[in-house]
């Protein structure tokens, strides 16, 4: 395989199958991480800039663009940037990785942290005021604004939608993994066409508001949000799934110790979600989960044990003792 360009390498059709995951049925886990700069958000980078250039509103070399992104939306929008001649700024939030924030400096982007949580709507709420305060500020400046604009939903009805569409000739079931929702509407709106009686599955941590939920502090970064975002009035998922930070940590590790990925927060919400619902599956279903990134950004929180203790122990509520998930830690350790 030659490549022209870096943004050649985002992999389509990369289905991990899992034998026996969830009861006696496999399911096929779309895997992401693989893509350039780590993760599924390469491709609502390209949609969202490139949408503002079929507007005429973004002109390189002369045009700021602006987001809000825990790490994997702007780290993508810095590669991007970099590669069609943009400024680029990231507004963020102390959970975002610091990894993540040396990449999009180094393909020349400039980050802002906020470090206070807005008292009604929490870090995403800060993030907006900084975001508007810049807008206000530079007349260059656009916000990409990815929690409402049709180009992130329209990005994975395209491409990511299409690309399950493309493998399978049967889908019962699709879990999505919810942030800005723009994965959800996009993909389940592809799939619906395809495949009529396809139950769409939302997964979001607990805490997180968008579909009703009660608003909570939570850790893991990439999914759930503290403000509704106004895509979601587009994603219709037939069933929504709360999975808390203690299952998702718990998920993550016993992946590792069983399929030997390193799979990232979000993944391990959607695979415990998976396994919530497996009692519903029905004999031959075809069973498609995605997985948005991979784990190594995650080593120092998710996957390390001192962090989940601190972090994640003390505020989880149904393991009171943090029995499972000292379990779990000792099981991967054994291996
Ligand atoms: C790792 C990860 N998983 C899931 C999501 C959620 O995707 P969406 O914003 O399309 O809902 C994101 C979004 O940033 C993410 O970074």
């Amino acid at each position: 395989m030659i490549i022209e360009s870096a943004l050649d390498l985002i992999f389509r059709d990369l289905f991990y199958r899992l034998p026996a995951f969830a009861g006696s049925h496999d399911v096929f886990l779309k895997l992401e991480g693989f893509n350039i700069t780590g993760s599924i958000k390469i491709k609502t980078a390209i949609e969202l800039v490139e949408d503002l250039e079929r507007q005429g509103v973004a002109r390189p070399h002369e045009t700021v663009l602006v987001e809000s992104s825990s790490g994997n939306l702007g780290l993508a929008l810095s590669l991007v940037c970099a590669i069609k001649g943009y400024q680029f700024i990231c507004v963020t939030d102390p959970n975002a990785n610091r990894s993540a924030i040396r990449g999009i400096e180094l393909y020349g982007g400039k980050v802002i942290v906020v470090e206070e949580r807005d008292p009604a709507n929490g870090y995403l709420g800060s993030r907006l005021k900084k975001i508007n305060e810049i807008l206000q500020s530079d007349s260059n400046a656009v916000w990409l604004n990815q929690y409402a604009n049709l180009a992130n939903k329209n990005a994975h009805a395209r491409q990511t939608g299409d690309e399950i569409a493309r493998e399978f000739d049967r889908v019962d079931w699709i879990f999505v993994g919810t942030g800005t929702t723009g994965t959800l509407a996009g993909v389940s709106e592809r799939l619906r066409q395809k495949f009529p009686g396809i139950k769409v599955v939302a997964v979001e941590p607990v805490g997180s508001v968008t579909f009703g939920g009660e608003p909570a502090k939570r850790n893991i970064p990439g999914i759930g949000t503290s403000v509704r975002p106004k895509l979601a009035d587009l994603a219709k998922p037939d069933r929504i799934v709360e999975v808390s930070e203690a299952k998702t940590v718990a998920a993550c590790l016993s992946f590792v110790r069983d399929y030997h990925l390193l799979v990232g927060g979000s993944t391990g919400t959607v695979l415990a979600a998976v396994q919530q619902l497996a009692r519903e599956f029905r004999s031959g279903d075809t069973i498609v989960a995605i997985s948005a990134d991979l784990g190594e950004k995650y080593l120092d929180t998710i996957y390390d044990p001192i962090w989940v203790d601190h972090v994640i122990r003390s505020e989880d509520t149904e393991d009171p003792k943090g029995v499972g998930l000292e379990k779990t830690f000792a099981l991967v350790a054994a291996d």
